[in-house]
């Protein structure tokens, strides 16, 4: 029998962040814990089309990746690596295999097994091969997934559009560039490969909290004129990089002299984010309507959603909040993308 449990992934910090942040929009539903950064989630007559547009829809940040369940086994008969080929076609063919799929095998927390996941990938690839399905890394309509979690293996079958993720388990895996400058880097690539949106390619962007100089690097190589703005000092490796202009000031003093005009601005200041929000607002005069902004909230310990929420609120006087994610290089973080609203509203403090 089909399992109709959907399962959701989160940073395992916020894990039950993610479920306290679905339960307003889905009263009913049953969710239950079952690795460190895994959870199923049942609630009838839900099914995953509905919870990821939810997630779309009502901008939730922490859920990262979702797969609908087909079969739930337990440790005990995952032992055998052999047998598990047969065990998932048979599991994955309750619902029509197209004939190319993409394959998720990952793992969340300790699992006693006798074999790695990238063997179990292996078993599974060529079980379905030889059931003549095409499995790629990639690109595919439809995901197979196989998790393995401290109680057994979830197998999983659903369609890509509904996952949220291309990464299994939504754990996006990035290369490390060697000219890379920061670990912040990460984030802005994460939103760039995962094409959160669709940032610029030329004019000027504004890069607040810019040292050591990660994110600039990045817009510049995009083809960006950058105005890199921090008290701190730049990474060497930017000294006279055409196109930089560096500003070794706070935020505030220089939103106070500044005239000129952005295409984009880029906020990784390490700030509360109630105060991240005023400077966004007062950023926005030197945007067009329609211009975009990515800024990073950090989140203080506590209660996540609630400053979520109120930086949300204070943002909307002039961005949009276009997409809130916690992305995979976040960590107590989550990255919004803000859009400049038509009118321009001064008034308030800022
Ligand atoms: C996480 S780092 C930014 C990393 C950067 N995005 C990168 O990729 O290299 C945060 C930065 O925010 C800066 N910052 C904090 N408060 C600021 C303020 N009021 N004005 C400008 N920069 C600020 C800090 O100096 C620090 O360099």
């Amino acid at each position: 029998m089909i399992l109709s449990r959907i399962y959701f992934s989160a940073n395992e910090d916020f894990l039950s962040t993610a479920a306290d942040e679905l339960r307003p929009h889905f009263r009913d539903a049953v969710m239950e814990p079952l690795g460190p950064d895994i959870a199923a989630f049942e609630d009838e007559g839900v099914s995953i089309a509905t919870l990821a547009e939810t997630i779309r829809e009502k901008k939730l940040a922490f859920t990262r990746h979702l797969f609908r369940g087909v079969a739930e086994i337990p440790l005990d008969e995952v032992q055998d690596l052999d047998a598990l080929g047969d065990i998932a076609i048979e599991a994955w063919q309750q619902i029509p295999l197209p004939p190319r799929v993409a394959l998720h095998v990952w793992q969340s927390g300790e699992v006693a097994v006798p074999y790695r996941n990238d063997q179990l990938r292996r078993r599974l690839e060529a079980a379905l091969i030889e059931i003549d399905v095409d499995v790629v890394r990639g690109g595919a309509t439809h995901i197979l997934s196989a998790c393995l979690v401290p109680d057994g293996l979830i197998l999983g079958s659903n369609g890509a559009a509904n996952a949220l993720s291309d990464w299994p388990g939504g754990r996006v895996s990035l290369a490390k560039p060697k000219d890379q400058i920061s670990r912040s880097e990460f984030k802005l690539e994460e939103i760039i490969r995962t094409n959160l949106v669709e940032l610029p390619t030329s004019g000027t962007a504004l890069d607040l909290g810019a040292v050591p100089g990660g994110w600039t690097r990045i817009l510049l190589n995009r083809g960006l004129q950058v105005w890199a703005v921090d008290s701190g000092a730049l990474d060497s490796r930017l000294e006279g990089a055409p196109g930089l202009t560096y500003i070794p000031t706070l935020a505030g003093p220089f939103l106070a002299e500044n005239t000129q005009q952005f295409d984009l601005v880029v906020n990784d200041m390490r700030m509360e984010p109630g105060l991240s929000a005023s400077i966004m607002n007062s950023t926005a005069r030197f945007v067009p309507a329609g211009g975009l902004a990515v800024m990073s909230l950090k989140l203080p310990p506590g209660s996540p959603l609630q400053v979520i929420d109120s930086t949300v609120a204070t943002l909307r006087r002039n961005w949009e909040t276009v997409a809130l994610r916690q992305l995979f290089h976040n960590r107590h973080e989550v990255t919004a993308i803000l859009r400049r609203r038509q009118a321009f509203d001064q008034a308030g403090p800022s």
